[in-house]
């Protein structure tokens, strides 16, 4: 297991926190964007909730540069355990999560919304789940006993159903999506490659911190304060590409196989498209043939250097390309190879089924070429 590094922006401990006499027992992380009208009312509920239960809580309010009067709510306020970073550096409501749990000095971490959405009255209860020895705990809406507030619109439920079911391979989770968790330290610093993008930070942390034992606390995730959303289509998109990163991370090999797969089959259509066209216009067959065969050769080498193998470590062009047409050259001897042994062997045998069979073995072994030889990971 590698060592997380905090992004540089999070190495200067907030000066106040740092000397402040007791350890506390959970800090909670809240990312911030314009939420000015939200800051007390959450102040005064967490500080309720932590009176009930005898907590020693820290809250970092992680801002970037709203400039709509947050920081002088909570210069207002003037609690002690209540500090808001006003952050630099890469701005987004995961960079500002992570950057908060970094600096976070208490051995387990929650992290919530500020608008309310989620009741800070549930703390305790996913506490004592982490107490209780769990990695990973969810204020969960789709748990029973869970809800979500009724004016809730169609399209929004429908859209965060289907997110969830995208989650399905990574998770069992019922609302893996909730912005609201609570993590042991520990757990969280087992994180590899911690890459934020999007929204979906808890999704990122339960794959990349390697959650096991995950549950769920039911709460009612209430509608919106003050103010107003931030998630909008773009976060849908970027949720599509963190989830093809978070596929790469777990199953490496798997992935870049599929997609490789993919590649090759988008080949085949090129390649009969460019040879029929090509005999339509009067080409020669092995004319034809040759096109197809060249054309698909190079779309493949594109798509797989964009797409398949995007995570490669970094080379020239041109030598990659070499080691491409080494790796793949190899695999379209196999495959002839292989197409004509099984003709020699079974008489009988149609020319597809040994075309089929060349183009396996052909596309396998240039899969273990490229992956292993040209593309080899950073
Ligand atoms: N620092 C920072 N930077 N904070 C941000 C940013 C940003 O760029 N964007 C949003 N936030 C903060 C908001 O101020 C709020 O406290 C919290 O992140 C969630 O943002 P909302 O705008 O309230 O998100 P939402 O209500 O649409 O999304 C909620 O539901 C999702 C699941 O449906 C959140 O709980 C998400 O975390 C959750 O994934
Ligand atoms: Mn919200």
């Amino acid at each position: 297991m590698s060592a997380v590094t905090p992004p540089p922006q999070t190495q200067n401990l907030v000066p106040a926190l740092k000397d402040a006499p007791r350890t506390p027992d959970v800090t909670i992380v809240v990312p911030t964007y314009c939420e000015r009208d939200n800051i007390e009312p959450l102040a005064t509920r967490i500080e309720a909730m932590a009176h009930e239960a005898g907590l020693c809580a820290e809250v970092l309010l992680m801002d970037d540069k709203s400039n709509d009067g947050s920081i002088d709510v909570v210069a207002t306020l003037d609690r002690p355990w209540l500090q808001m970073i006003e952050r630099e550096g890469l701005r987004g409501l995961s960079p500002a999560v992570l950057d908060g749990m970094f600096q976070a000095r208490a051995p387990r971490i929650v992290v919530m919304d500020a608008d309310l959405s989620h009741p800070p009255e549930a703390i305790p209860a996913m506490l004592a789940e982490i107490n209780d020895g769990a990695d990973f705990v969810i204020g969960s809406r789709y748990v029973p006993g869970g809800a979500t507030a009724e004016d809730w619109g169609f399209l929004r439920l429908v859209n965060s159903k289907a997110a969830t079911l995208l989650s399905r391979p990574f998770t069992s989770a019922r609302d893996p999506m909730a912005g609201f968790f609570a993590i042991r330290r520990d757990v969280f610093e087992r994180a590899e490659n911690l890459d934020p993008i999007g929204f979906k930070i808890g999704l990122e942390l339960i794959v990349k911190c390697d959650c096991r034992d995950i549950r769920e606390v039911p709460i009612h995730f209430a509608q919106r304060n003050a103010g107003e959303s931030k998630l909008g289509i773009q976060e849908q998109l970027k949720y599509l590409l963190h989830l093809r990163r978070l596929a790469q991370h777990r199953w490496a090999v798997r992935t870049s196989a599929i997609q490789f797969g993919l590649v090759g089959g988008s080949g085949v259509v090129v390649n009969l498209a460019i040879l029929t066209l090509a005999l339509f216009f009067g080409a020669p067959t092995l004319l034809a043939v040759g096109l197809g065969l060249v054309i698909s050769f190079l779309s493949n080498f594109a798509l797989n250097t964009l797409i398949t193998f995007n995570d490669a470590a970094p080379a020239p062009l041109s030598k990659r390309f070499i080691g491409y047409v080494g790796a793949c050259g190899f695999g379209a001897i196999l495959n002839f190879t292989t197409a004509s042994i099984m003709l020699a062997v079974f008489p009988g045998i149609s020319a597809q089924l040994a075309a089929i069979a060349g183009i396996a073995i052909g596309m396998s072994m240039n899969f273990i070429g490229c992956r292993f030889l040209v593309f080899k990971r950073s």
